[in-house]
């Protein structure tokens, strides 16, 4: 094949110190392996998303890069490529997985391509992190479903809420004339199931309104600690002990306190809903300021939260409970992400963690 040249041969510019440059300053990362799928090219932006360093790099098996299903996946392309001449993956850009050196798989777009020089193949990856554009489209869904989610639900609740009043006031307005106790008990039991109902809506459009806070700088210990005080006797009657551990000094953050608690209330009844099946739970509620935000530590005891409820655990109206409503999370998510901070779940060794974060100056 008929070398073609892609430089102006008079200027000044030498051919490997012009790739060597680019190949040194390319903000993506660039990798080329041999036949044998070891690295032999690595760049100074391949060391800065990967985590490892060149010296590391070279001579090492690609599959340091990647997730293991990945990695002889990509190993047999190569081998069919050696064979055939021809590959599904080269010349076209694509979406991946790759690896860190700590462990963190990341998503990636990659293009590939293959040179021969001196009757060997060169596998060439031009990889890019696309960690936090992946991050926004999330986000960006996330935000689009909730506002669905949220027209649809007042206009259920618009549809509902006005009948519910008048059988509510008929009911009522029975239950007062009548004498037979019989009778009574059971326009009471309706009553009461209409109490549910209302509570239900006026959850919904609670979760479907925007959000209006009121900021105000407090003591994240004291408000706390309030919130823990109001739930204490309930989860005492179901023998589940709480305490708060929190620095000696106040930490004054900006937040809607009533919203806070409302969050730490959905949290402490969701730890007393999962306990409570066990009994003698403990619930600790840990404040640890950082550098730039303060985190909420709420673990508990229970029986910690299955993988398939961890996905799902912030969607609206997600529960695996008989009479939960699942908007108990996703509204305690979009009161702090109002304020600007985070709000996480995981297992740990004894139970269920959540942590909030906010930020916060310490000063
Ligand atoms: N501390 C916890 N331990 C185990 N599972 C939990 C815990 N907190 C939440 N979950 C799981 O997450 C689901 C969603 O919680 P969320 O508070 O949003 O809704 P809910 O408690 O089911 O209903 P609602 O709060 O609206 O009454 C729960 O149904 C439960 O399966
Ligand atoms: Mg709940």
């Amino acid at each position: 094949m008929e070398k073609r040249v892609y430089w102006l041969k008079s200027s000044v510019v030498r051919s490997d110190e012009l790739l060597e440059g680019i190949i040194e300053s390319a903000t993506d990362a660039i990798i080329a392996i041999d036949e044998e799928h070891k690295i032999i090219l690595f760049n100074p932006a391949a060391e800065k998303i990967f985590g490892y360093q060149v010296e590391e790099a070279l001579g090492k098996d690609l599959s340091i890069l990647l997730p293991e299903k990945v990695a002889s996946k990509h190993f047999s392309f190569i081998k069919e490529f050696l064979k055939t001449g021809d590959s599904p993956v080269i010349g076209k850009v694509l979406e991946g997985v790759a690896r860190r050196k700590n462990g963190e798989d990341f998503p990636i777009e990659i293009s590939r391509s293959a040179t021969k020089i001196d009757d060997h193949w060169i596998f060439t990856a031009i990889v890019r992190d696309v960690t936090q554009e992946k991050e926004m489209e999330r986000r960006l869904l996330e935000s689009e479903k909730l506002a669905a989610v949220g027209i649809a639900a007042s206009r259920i609740v618009h549809d509902i809420k006005n009948p519910l009043i008048a059988i509510g006031g008929f009911v009522f307005s029975l239950l007062k004339k009548e004498s037979s106790e019989e009778k009574r008990q059971k326009l009471e039991l309706i009553l009461r199931e209409i109490k549910c109902l209302e509570k239900l809506l006026s959850d919904i459009s609670e979760f479907a309104k925007p959000l209006k806070l009121e900021i105000k700088e407090a003591d994240l210990t004291t408000v706390c600690q309030e919130a823990i005080e109001i739930y204490r006797p309930r989860l005492e009657e179901e023998g589940i002990e709480i305490e708060l551990i929190a620095p000696e000094k106040p930490v004054k953050v900006f937040l809607d306190e009533a919203r806070l608690k409302e969050v730490l209330f959905n949290m402490f009844q969701n730890a007393l809903e999962a306990m409570s099946a066990t009994g003698n739970g403990k619930l600790t509620v840990e404040i640890v300021p950082r550098e730039q935000t303060v985190q909420i530590i709420i673990r508990d005891t229970g029986p910690g939260i299955p993988e398939h409820v961890l996905k799902q655990l912030f969607t609206p109206f997600f529960t695996t409970k008989k009479k939960g409503t699942g908007l108990g999370l996703s509204i305690s998510h979009k009161i702090i992400e109002a304020h600007g901070g985070k709000i996480k779940a995981r297992n740990y060794e004894h139970g269920a963690e959540f942590t909030i974060e906010l930020p916060y100056r310490p000063g």
